[in-house]
């Protein structure tokens, strides 16, 4: 919740390029490598895309998360390791580049930015060390274990030279580790630049495409529909959405027009509701209010059960949604910001009558935000609207939009808006 402009334009990096498709950088083409690459996981049958796919979802767009959960409804992911699970549903990976470092704004009296859901990381360099070391999810034991699955492949050799100057073959195989043998010094660089590489790719505009309806709409090539334009204002007006999925355009410095991202980067506690879907029943999850570092200045849990407002491009590809997925359709959640405090109230989730006849109560009480949502006073069909508003947001329109005014090919009204490339050394 915060009036602020979504992303500061100094931020932006305005490489307007003549088409949407324009090739990668050599250190992207290796991080798009490296993200595919199932060899850098444990029992080498998971990558970075198996959960953040670039595959197209129900013949649109691709959305950049778990296939399977998408398809099956599920809220968490498989790990390498048969029978590991995650607690947490997988973001989207596309226009995560944007979120800023992870900071407080006093201005706003709210902690912004960073990856994960609850922040920890500052970037996206930062977020992609993190995946392959979780024995959850890639579960490799180290980072020496994936350099030397990188040196295995001749590819890497070369690029990782002919980028950085980093010679893989230098390193020992660790499986030629005497026992307890530190790791060469060479290996926390090469992992680092690995990240990097990743972040790189993520930046790129596979990851930022800026083809939805609504960019073609923002740059007046062509028109919503009646129930479309009614969403947005509701979206924007009684329902209260824009409050923290910014909706509204700035124009930069060089008078260009910069799309919203529909998130303003900061923290909420939305209310949830526990997920009982998934498997272990873990623990609800207390967002910022699982991290040390904030626990330590937040003795009154002000930051408990605040998860990161994400951005809603392509949000109609990416079911289930909440950080523990627990709603299954935009509509139910939809229903749930206009009628949680007012429905009634259900036991759980898997009672049949959930979202018909009540909601149960948040999974972490605190902190629930009763200001702002909840409480919407919206109409079904008002509600549908809104939902239609949200469905606009899917990238690849030209491709799938069935509109003679934007037909197959058209390019991005805003190709080549990236999030800054250089990475933090
Ligand atoms: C087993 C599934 C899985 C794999 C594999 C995986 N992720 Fe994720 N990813 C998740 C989940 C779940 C989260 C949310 C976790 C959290 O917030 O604590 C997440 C969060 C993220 C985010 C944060 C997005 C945001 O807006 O905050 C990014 C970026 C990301 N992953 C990229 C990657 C990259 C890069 C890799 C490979 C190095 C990777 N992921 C591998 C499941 C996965
Ligand atoms: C006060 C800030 C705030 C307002 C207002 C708000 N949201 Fe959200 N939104 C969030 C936060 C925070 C999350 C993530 C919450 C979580 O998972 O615990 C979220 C998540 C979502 C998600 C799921 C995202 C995902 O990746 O799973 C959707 C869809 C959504 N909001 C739509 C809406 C709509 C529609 C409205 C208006 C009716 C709205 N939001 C109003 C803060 C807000």
């Amino acid at each position: 919740m915060t009036s602020k402009p979504l992303i500061s334009l100094s931020l932006l990096c305005f490489c307007l390029s003549a088409n949407a498709e324009s090739p990668l950088t050599l250190e992207q083409r290796l991080g798009k490598q490296l993200y595919n690459d199932t060899n850098l996981s444990t029992n080498r049958n998971q990558a970075c895309a198996s959960c953040h796919s670039t595959k197209k979802l129900t013949g649109k767009a691709p959305a950049f998360v778990d296939p399977a959960n998408v398809k099956q409804g599920t809220p968490v992911s498989l790990g390498s390791i048969e029978f590991a699970t995650g607690t947490l549903n997988a973001p989207s990976a596309a226009y995560a580049g944007f979120s800023p470092p992870f900071h407080w704004d006093d201005k706003d009296g709210t902690y912004e930015g960073g990856q994960f859901w609850n922040g920890r990381a500052n970037d996206l360099a930062e977020q992609a060390q993190k995946p392959l070391l979780n024995p959850l999810e890639m579960a490799m034991p180290n980072e020496w274990a994936v350099v030397s699955r990188l040196k295995a492949n001749p590819a890497y050799v070369k690029l990782f030279y002919t980028l950085y100057q980093l010679d893989l073959n230098a390193v020992p195989d660790i499986k030629d580790a005497q026992f307890n043998q530190q790791a060469p010094q060479a290996v926390a660089e090469i992992y680092q630049k690995l990240a990097q590489a990743i972040a790189t790719f993520e930046k790129s505009p596979e990851f930022s495409k800026f083809n939805s309806k609504f960019d073609f709409v923002l740059a007046g090539q062509t028109q919503f529909t009646a129930l479309e334009a009614e969403g947005k204002q509701l979206f924007n007006g009684k329902a209260g959405c824009s409050n923290c999925h910014i909706s509204h355009a700035k124009t930069d410095t060089g008078g260009h027009l910069v799309p919203p991202l529909f998130t303003d980067f900061t923290y909420d506690n939305i209310g949830l509701p526990r997920n009982l879907k998934i498997p272990g029943n873990p623990k609800p999850n207390l967002g910022l209010g699982e991290r040390s570092d904030i626990r330590k200045l937040d003795s009154n849990k002000e930051q408990w059960g605040k998860h990161k407002v994400m951005s809603l491009r392509n949000i109609a590809l990416t079911p289930p949604y909440g950080h523990n997925g627990v709603f299954a359709t935009l509509e139910q959640i939809t229903h749930f910001y206009n009628t949680r405090d007012t429905l009634g109230t259900v036991a759980n989730n898997l009672n049949a009558d959930f979202g018909v006849s009540g909601w149960p109560k948040p999974e972490v009480a605190i902190n629930v935000n009763h200001d702002e949502l909840g409480n919407l006073g919206l109409t079904p069909a008002q509600e549908n609207a809104v939902v239609a508003f949200m469905k606009t947001l899917t990238d690849d329109y030209p491709e799938w939009g069935n509109d003679p005014l934007v037909p197959p090919g058209t390019p991005s009204p805003f190709a080549g808006i990236t999030p800054p490339t250089t990475i933090s050394p």
